[in-house]
């Protein structure tokens, strides 16, 4: 059983999370950033910001947003109210526990580059970072607690993870007489049993995240491109990533049909946000 919330301000490293919602959402199709588009009466990045701050793990919660986006501003401020006035209507809730500082940042052209543009705005004191995407809106908070559990334990990097269900098979394009058959060619199975998938928050001593940004930066568009979470980048420094069991509920809030489930997920039988552990 997860431990109750915790501030790590006693008992483990100053913790910053970074949410990262300045993508335009061109799969979830909605012609507007996808941190905008409404999910149960709120917007996506409204459930993702209120899922970090029931945590109660970060000194700091730092959004990257798309450059210019005044609502999406809005939003954020709008957010930081709400800590506030939760805190006044029950103080003792929130004794001993500083609220954490909303920090927004103007994110980049890609996802790595929005990571980057939050790192730069970290305080000081900062310790250790949890990344996480805005899209993953529904992140149950024991989640958040299993990554910064194993970053008070000492691990560099940490990553919550899912096992896979389907059979995953490696392909190429087919050549020569068999394109008239099928586009794919198989070429192997993968052994799913070693298989996971890659959710966030992913967690990560300050240091070492800023090192694996930092070489980052310097891969051409294509390499880039490949960079589709911040462990793969940890990982090319050579450093240990360990892995958590990360939440169904927490999934990627990507194409029309997540968000049905996202909207299912929140109007569920329970009738409660936080349906899985
Ligand atoms: N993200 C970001 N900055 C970018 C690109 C993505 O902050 N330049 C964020 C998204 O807002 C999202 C997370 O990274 O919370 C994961 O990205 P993804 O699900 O791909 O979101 P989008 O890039 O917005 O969607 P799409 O790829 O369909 O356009
Ligand atoms: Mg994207």
């Amino acid at each position: 059983m997860d431990s109750a919330p915790t501030n790590t301000s006693a008992d483990g490293p100053v913790t910053a999370v970074i949410v990262v919602a300045a993508g335009s959402g061109q799969r979830l199709g909605y012609g507007m950033p996808k941190a905008k588009v409404p999910l149960g009466g709120d917007s996506i990045l409204t459930h993702a910001l209120r899922g970090v701050a029931a945590a109660g793990i970060a000194q700091q919660i730092c959004v990257a947003i798309p450059p210019g986006d005044t609502e999406l501003h809005a939003l954020c401020e709008a957010f930081t109210k709400e800590l506030k006035a939760e805190r006044r209507s029950t103080p003792a809730a929130g004794q001993g526990v500083q609220l954490p500082v909303v920090t927004i940042v103007d994110g980049g052209a890609t996802r790595a580059a929005s990571v980057r543009a939050a790192l730069a705005a970290l305080l000081p004191a900062t310790e250790a970072v949890l990344v996480h995407d805005a899209a993953r809106a529904l992140t149950p908070e024991a989640v958040f607690h299993r990554v910064s559990q194993a970053l008070a334990a000492g691990a560099v990097a940490v990553i919550p993870v899912m096992p896979v269900v389907d059979t995953v098979k490696t392909v190429e394009p087919t050549t020569g007489d068999g394109a008239a058959i099928a586009p794919e060619l198989v070429t192997g199975t993968a052994a799913r049993e070693t298989l996971r998938a890659v959710q966030t928050p992913q967690g990560f001593e300050l240091g070492t995240l800023r090192r694996a940004h930092e070489t980052a930066a310097s891969l051409d568009a294509g390499q880039a491109a490949a960079v589709t979470d911040d462990a793969m980048l940890v990982e090319l420094l050579g450093v240990p990533v360990h892995a958590v069991r990360g939440a169904s509920q927490s999934l990627k809030i990507t194409t029309p049909l997540d968000l049905i489930i996202a909207e299912g997920l929140l109007e569920g039988p329970l009738g409660v946000r936080w349906v899985e552990g």
